[in-house]
């Protein structure tokens, strides 16, 4: 065995698949960066938006312009996101996997330096532009990585590396975080280079991509080049002999030229699939809605609001949280059903959403309810991370095949990005309307995905999609009478081997 070769779960790993997988999750690292990073230094880029008002008008900025200003700059992430989201399916077959991810990276490179150099050249609007552009590789890459190493990685592997994904966004996270201390990066002259920061991963990711070999299963399924599949196959496992491997994607082009790819329209128009797309849609708002991108955009300032004395500190306390749980809820998605977990974890979130806002009401005649309302903050992030932070995605793959698949997974992206903005944009007006009761909505919306989900959402684990398709005809007045029926009940029930299979994350 050549060095540098590790075993892992009984597989070998080469060097090569090592640093393709680590290269491509360098891409999620990045857009949780992005997610966390505006938050520590709200308040002194505020400050300087005032300061190039002054510059520009001779008078300080009107409070409702700063907020209608900053609530765009942190919100405008998510529009390139939603946009790009959508082109994911079209962008990596044109490309193919590799070569998208390179050129995603200059949208990195252009949106991190509008940002770097948006003090230096006074203007807000570079930096609003900054955060649209490199929204819009978020979107992409978000789309990208899971994709990539899902296709790399070996079938016995795919499931733990699809998690890396997940795991490297919220590493992200903290990192922007820890970045965002003022004994670090988070003082006026210094957040600048704050958020030009993010070109690094992009330029590494850069650096290492032509080193990494495009993906075999894309090769061989979509463009039909068995000779270059086969190599890259050699390079990424460092055996000789790759038959089998070889038969594995065979069967799955198979299955997959024998389902007729399903349109984003006839996704709503057929009964079949009504009832899955509307769950699917639901559990992406119940993610965003719950309101965990509230904390991650804007928890300094509410820990501010709550009375405590270093909300940089807790904010990155709430990272760390965000960071444990996500490896919790690995252990927990092996062992529990999908259907317990979001429940659980919506549950939970709305039961600390009630308890926050008690505390934060209290605050004025008990002072330690500083610490409750903080450690609700904590508890809120770490139910996101057991139930509505993975299992929405989970569902996606698990409610529809091959066919509808790439459909429903972008009208499931747009939904989720959609909400993220909603959030990012509104959730600092609402907030100084309602005050402490701010989370009381969150509280309420909660509570009505538990009661959805507990109603409607059908547990998928471990299920064909033979027995969620019967369950859908018991719970359907429409009744599953449909010309596209034979598409999906037809189905042989080996499906379950073959879901199992499937690069989740
Ligand atoms: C803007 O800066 C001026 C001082 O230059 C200050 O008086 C004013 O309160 C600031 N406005 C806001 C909204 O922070």
């Amino acid at each position: 065995m050549p060095a540098g070769f590790q075993q892992l779960g009984g597989e070998t790993l080469t060097g090569t698949f090592v640093l393709s997988v680590f290269t491509a999750v360098l891409g999620s690292l990045e857009f949780g960066y992005n997610i966390g990073v505006i938050n520590a230094p709200q308040k002194i880029i505020e400050a300087d938006y005032n300061a190039t008002w002054v510059h520009r008008y001779g008078e300080p900025i009107p409070t409702g312009t700063l907020t209608s200003l900053w609530s765009l700059s942190v919100a405008i992430f998510s529009i390139g996101g939603m946009l790009s989201s959508f082109c994911v399916g079209f962008i990596s077959e044109w490309l193919g996997r590799r070569k998208a991810m390179l050129i995603n990276n200059m949208f990195a490179f252009i949106g991190g330096s509008l940002m770097g150099l948006s003090k230096l050249c006074r203007s807000f609007e570079m930096l609003i532009l900054g955060r649209f552009i490199i929204g819009i590789y978020c979107g992409l890459s978000s789309g990208l990585t899971p994709m990539y190493v899902g296709e790399i990685a070996p079938t016995s592997l795919r499931g733990a590396l699809g998690t890396l994904h997940q795991l490297a966004i919220v590493t992200g996270i903290l990192i922007a975080q820890v970045l965002g201390l003022e004994s670090l990066l988070g003082v006026e002259d210094l957040w600048p280079v704050l958020l030009g920061i993010a070109i690094v991963p992009a330029v590494f990711q850069m650096a290492l991509l032509p080193f990494c070999p495009e993906s075999p299963r894309f090769l061989y399924i979509v463009r039909c080049q068995e000779h270059q599949a086969k190599r890259g196959l050699r390079r990424l496992t460092g055996r000789q002999e790759v038959g089998s491997m070889l038969a594995e994607m065979k069967e799955e082009k198979r299955k997959m030229d024998m389902e007729r790819k399903v349109s984003i329209l006839e996704l709503f128009r057929s009964p079949l699939y009504r009832q899955p797309i509307i769950i699917s849609i639901l559990l992406q708002l119940s993610q965003q809605l719950s309101g965990v991108n509230a904390i991650f955009y804007y928890s300094t300032s509410i820990f501010m609001k709550a009375g405590v004395q270093s909300p940089v500190y807790a904010t990155i306390g709430a990272g760390v949280v965000n960071c444990a749980f996500t490896v919790v809820s690995l252990f927990l998605i092996e062992r529990m059903g999908r259907r317990t977990l979001h429940m659980l974890g919506l549950g939970g979130m709305c039961i600390c959403a009630i308890v926050m806002t008690t505390a934060l009401a209290l605050l004025d005649s008990v002072p330690w309810m500083s610490y409750i309302s903080m450690l609700s903050i904590f508890g809120f992030v770490a139910f996101f991370e057991i139930g509505p932070g993975p299992i929405p995605w989970f569902y996606v793959a698990e409610l529809f095949s091959q066919g509808p698949r790439p459909a429903a997974m972008a009208v499931a992206g747009f939904s989720n990005w959609t909400a993220n903005f909603i959030i990012g944009m509104c959730f600092q007006y609402v907030a100084d309307l309602c005050g402490p009761y701010v989370f009381l909505i969150f509280a309420a919306l909660l509570l009505f995905f538990l009661i959805f989900t507990f109603f409607r959402v059908p547990e998928t684990r471990g299920k064909t999609f033979d027995q969620i398709a019967a369950n859908f005809d018991q719970h359907s007045t429409t009744g599953m009478m449909d010309m596209d029926m034979d598409m999906d009940l037809d189905k042989p029930s080996t499906e379950l081997d073959y879901l199992g299979e499937e690069s989740i994350n």
